[in-house]
């Protein structure tokens, strides 16, 4: 078994804290519901974990299995058995897809993988996928609908098998038979070497990978956590009740023109 281990992390962006002490452990076997208001942390979240350079890590630790995430590269974190599936998956004109899952797949291990086997998993993943054959000869998400995007980034994790998936809104850009396809394919690497994180506001999903944990995440913090009972009750009525529990926190819709950051600089919000 490995361990995702997040212990009080607090994450800045341009000197605003984003986070403001974040606990969560995930071992392998363990499917995770992160869950909250837009514009309240979650992105940030697996964001810091995969290491983007954007995200400030003022305090707090990350280690997998012993290991200080904190300390390595974002190919380090990946070879290490990371895997961050985006929000909003980049365009890469120029970088051919199959060339970039292949430089990609070859990163993870030490002889590069031969040219048949990688042809032969990458049809298969893209048949499994429901797929457009030809997406893997176009660059990198150029044009990609919303769905194949996000395909995309399921395929990926596919081929790279990592320890620990951290998948946000991996659910959003598809129809109904897109997310079934995806969700089989999250469900087919559930195993006790695989542990996942995923990010969604719809019960849906959760309905389709049951998840094993369940967490709400508000200004920064996580405040709740619990089992399906949460994603039914957020179903149904959405964070108000969070709010009535104590927690305060603003969502995108009502924000504050100007917010005083805990990094001591007063930004102005967008
Ligand atoms: N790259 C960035 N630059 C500036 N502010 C950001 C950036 N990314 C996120 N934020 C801000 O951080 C807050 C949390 O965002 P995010 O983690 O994306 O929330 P969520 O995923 O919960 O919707 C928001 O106020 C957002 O505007
Ligand atoms: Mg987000």
């Amino acid at each position: 078994m490995s361990t995702l281990k997040i212990e009080n992390l607090h994450v800045c962006i341009d000197n605003k804290e984003i986070l403001k002490g974040i606990d969560l452990t995930i071992n392998t076997g363990e499917i995770h519901a992160l869950m909250g208001p837009n514009g309240n942390g979650k992105s940030t979240l697996l964001s810091a974990i995969m290491g983007n350079p954007k995200y400030q890590v003022t305090e707090g630790s990350i280690y997998l299995d012993g290991q200080n995430v904190l300390e390595m590269s974002v190919d380090e974190r990946s070879k290490a058995g990371i895997f961050l599936g985006m929000q909003y998956p980049q365009e890469i004109p120029g970088v051919v897809t199959s060339d970039f899952l292949r430089a990609a797949l070859n990163a993870h291990q030490e002889k590069p993988v031969s040219l048949f086997k990688f042809i032969k998993e990458l049809d298969k993943n893209i048949a499994d996928l429901k797929m457009d054959e030809n997406l893997a000869h176009r660059y990198l998400n150029e044009g990609f609908s919303g769905g194949e995007k996000k395909r995309n980034e399921i395929l990926q994790m596919k081929l790279l098998k990592p320890k620990f998936a951290l998948l946000d809104e991996i659910d959003s850009g598809l129809d109904v038979d897109a997310l079934k396809i995806v969700s089989e394919a999250i469900n087919d690497m559930k195993s006790d070497s695989f542990g996942c994180v995923m990010v969604s506001h719809y019960e849906r999903l959760f309905e389709l990978v049951s998840p094993s944990h369940v967490h709400i995440l508000v200004d920064g913090k996580i405040v709740l956590s619990g089992g399906q009972e949460l994603i039914d009750r957020i179903d149904k009525e959405g964070y108000r009740w969070v709010k009535e529990l104590g927690f305060d926190f603003e969502t995108e819709e009502n924000k504050q023109p100007i917010v005083l950051g805990s990094c001591g600089n007063k930004v102005k919000a967008k």
